[in-house]
């Protein structure tokens, strides 16, 4: 079998030129979710294409207000955090939440063309090109190779897509009602709408105790990068270094490309979405029949061991590397502990926790930062933003060891490259069986487990602490992705004073 033979760093190089501009973060300039992340129970993302350009400018107008803003967002959270101290949660009852809403926009390459803006500048050729161009490469499944390649996603997502709102909210009928008003912003049911839909995903937190956790059960949204010169970032719990905040904001110091950026380009942030189904029965099959042996450990333990070593933590969140036998729950909802993990001061390779796990897969720390050179793993950061959407696997299901109700993850995340961002996680990181470097000759890494795929997945090293040659051949996929798009999220300056203008 073929292994991809991938760069391990990108031959993007610095821009030449004139000193960084050192523009404070506008807080009121950034669209909410990019930096603070909209406060969600639920989330709509409403995929649209623009049927009638100068109505739809026109119509932007009004809509522009009702987008949310990063500093919208802060007031938010404090009002969040002040009701929960008055109305602390009740055990075995539903909590009471605040009715919230927040809205963002963000547009894809086609609908910046649609609309007849010039956008080479935002100088992204994975945005340029956008996701269905970009499938094959991220070794999504389909028919076809080159041009002719057509990705088995869901129907609409191989249309073009001019653009999405998301919304997030406190409930499904808070988020609703905001919905219809947008739709009656753009005269959507009306004779003269200006905007069509193409198709809409909902997302929602799973219930009571595993709201937070993903579809396999484990705890998510632990690790997003702190940002140098955001407030709330100012004190950071022990873990990687804080980034600049042009790695995910573009036009500040840290985005490559921050000296070429029109002024409606500042302020901005590229939207990765992927539409990930998950095979939770199977899944659960696969570490169960595979699950680890050893005196003392139960069946099931067995199985949560060699879960927690796919992924690399936990279903508590406890890092592998900090706790890599036993899981330890209070270290994996404490902020000053579940990320101060670096990969390093191993006496045995791979003992605490595998190359390939999937957070050690896409943030390798000293993996990389380790390394003659030193280089810094601050330019690949990326914020995540998803949320699981489809319902809870049902004992049919659990008996059955298979799925028959598509669930997964609406995989956000931004970033001011997608090159250097998602694009590069996924390809050079996740699907490569050789990175990390450094593993030694008899303990090929592998790709990562749950989300690598391509020609380099067959099996991975490290999944049995004590024998990390003991290699574990990977029968089945359990993320398949169905659909995606890149989007660009202006800022507010340029959605009022260039894309409505
Ligand atoms: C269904 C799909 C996915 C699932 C179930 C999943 C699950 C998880 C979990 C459980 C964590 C640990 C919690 C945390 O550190 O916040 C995590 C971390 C992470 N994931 Fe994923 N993930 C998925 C897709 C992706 C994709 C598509 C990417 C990017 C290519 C990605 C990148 C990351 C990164 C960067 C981290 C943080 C690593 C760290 O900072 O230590 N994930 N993911």
């Amino acid at each position: 079998m073929t292994t991809p033979q991938q760069p391990l760093l990108p031959v993007v190089q610095p821009p030449p030129g004139s000193p960084p501009r050192l523009d404070s973060l506008k807080l009121d300039n950034i669209q909410g979710d990019v930096l603070a992340g909209l406060p969600k129970k639920t989330e709509t993302l409403y995929f649209f294409v623009i049927t009638d350009t100068d109505k739809f400018r026109h119509d932007l107008r009004s809509f522009n207000p009702l987008v949310k803003t990063v500093a919208q967002v802060l007031v938010d959270r404090k009002a969040i955090r002040e009701h929960k101290r008055k109305y602390p949660p009740m055990p075995g009852s539903k909590p009471n939440l605040i009715p919230l809403v927040g809205v963002n926009i963000a547009f894809s390459h086609f609908g910046f063309k649609k609309l007849g803006i010039d956008d080479k500048k935002l100088a992204d050729p994975a945005f340029l090109a956008g996701q269905r161009a970009d499938a094959e490469g991220l070794h999504d499944k389909g028919t076809g190779t080159g041009p002719s390649f057509v990705p088995d996603w869901e129907q609409p997502f191989k249309s073009e897509i001019h653009g999405v709102f998301l919304l997030a909210g406190d409930s499904r009928a808070t988020v609703d009602k905001k919905l219809q008003e947008i739709k009656t912003i753009f005269g959507v049911g009306g004779p003269k709408p200006s905007l069509k839909e193409i198709t809409s995903v909902r997302g929602d937190a799973r219930p009571g105790a595993q709201s937070a956790h993903e579809h396999f059960g484990y705890l998510d949204g632990i690790s997003n990068p702190a940002i140098k010169g955001f407030a709330p970032d100012a004190n950071p719990p022990p873990g990687p270094a804080p980034i600049d905040a042009g790695v995910i904001v573009t036009g500040h110091p840290g985005d490559e490309k921050q000296n070429d950026r029109e002024d409606w380009q500042v302020d901005g942030s590229f939207l990765v979405f992927r539409y990930l189904f998950q095979k939770v029965p199977e899944f659960n099959n696969f570490v169960f029949e595979n699950r680890l042996k050893g005196p003392g450990l139960t069946d099931q333990e067995g199985a949560d061991l060699l879960g927690a070593r796919l992924i690399g933590r936990w279903k508590s969140g406890a890092p592998l590397d900090i706790t890599p036998f036993i899981d330890d729950p209070k270290i994996g909802t404490d902020p000053n502990e579940n990320n101060n993990f670096h990969f390093t001061a191993e006496t045995e390779v791979q003992k605490l926790c595998p190359f390939a796990a999937h957070v050690r897969k896409t943030l390798p720390r000293a993996d990389l930062e380790d390394r003659p050179g030193n280089p810094s793993i601050a330019r690949f950061r990326i914020m995540r933003r998803g949320i699981q959407f489809g319902p809870e696997v049902t004992e049919k299901e659990k008996m059955a060891k298979k799925t028959s109700h598509g669930r997964g993850l609406i995989f956000i995340c931004y970033q001011s490259s997608i090159a250097n961002g998602f694009q590069f996680i996924q390809k050079n990181w996740v699907d490569n069986p050789n990175f990390p470097p450094g593993a030694p000759p008899t303990q090929r890494p592998g790709v990562d487990p749950i989300l690598g795929q391509g020609p380099g997945r067959d099996k991975i090293s490290g999944h049995n602490p004590n024998k990390p040659t003991d290699t574990l051949e990977l029968t089945d996929e359990w993320i398949i992705p169905r659909g995606g798009e890149y989007f660009f999220t202006p800022s507010l300056k340029g959605l009022r004073e260039r894309i409505a203008a």
